[in-house]
């Protein structure tokens, strides 16, 4: 299985935001994660489809959208306009899961479902074999730079299982706290593609904080 880094520019200096994401793509990162927040899922704000166009304009590498939001089916359409390369959205807030999949799919982007911390696998085991991705949470989200959820490791473990129960060829991605010190466990654990925006983006090189991560994946023990 390969390794795919998903640097989040949450944590990019927005002053800069183009020489940021040049610098993660030129340092090996596989996809570009965009958080979208709004206030209402989640006690942040972020940004839309305004930043997701621009940040296409910048690379042509996948941008990963994480939909952290109510109603998330109200922004389909002009973020997969804008470039999107894959819409996940929260289960917490998709009372029609297999719906919104289907359009996200109709949409040309793969489509992803995420579970937050204290959310049950349960909850997208029906889904499951029509999923492109699956996000486990392994912070409960709305803010770049928190701890790792240690207990997140058997949770990602369960959703290999359920993945591969289902015949799934989703994507495995997990979402927060990763960092040199917990990649490897979840990788093991059986996920391919770990979200890292404070470990990238306040690293002095990025590159190389990108090349730890993969290489402690890596890594015999
Ligand atoms: C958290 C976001 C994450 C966040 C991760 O709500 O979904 O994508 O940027 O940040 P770190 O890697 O700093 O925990
Ligand atoms: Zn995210």
């Amino acid at each position: 299985m390969s390794v795919r880094i998903a640097p989040s520019i949450l944590s990019a200096d927005f002053a800069h935001l183009a020489d940021e994401v040049e610098r993660v793509a030129q340092g090996g990162a596989d996809w570009i994660h965009i958080d979208v927040m709004d206030g209402r899922f989640v006690p942040n704000l972020t940004y839309g489809a305004k930043v997701i166009e621009t940040v296409r304009r910048i690379t042509d590498l996948p941008l990963d959208v994480h939909l952290m939001v109510v109603e998330p089916e109200r922004y389909f359409d002009d973020f997969a306009a804008a470039g999107a390369s894959s819409l996940t959205l929260h289960v917490e807030v998709a009372p029609h899961l297999n719906r919104q999949i289907n359009r996200i799919k109709e949409l040309g982007c793969l489509a992803g479902a995420a579970v937050n911390p204290a959310t049950s696998l349960e909850t997208v085991r029906e889904a499951a074999a029509d999923l492109d991705l699956l996000l486990v949470m392994t912070v409960n989200p709305g803010f770049g730079g928190q701890s790792f959820i240690q207990a997140s490791v058997d949770k990602v473990r369960r959703a290999r299982m359920l993945l591969d129960a289902s015949s799934s060829g989703a994507v495995l991605e997990v979402d927060g706290g990763i960092s040199r010190d917990t990649v490897r466990d979840v990788w093991r654990a059986g996920a391919d593609t770990f979200v890292a925006g404070h470990a990238v983006f306040a690293a002095a090189d990025p590159a190389a904080e990108i090349a730890a991560l993969r290489e402690r994946c890596r890594e015999q023990v």
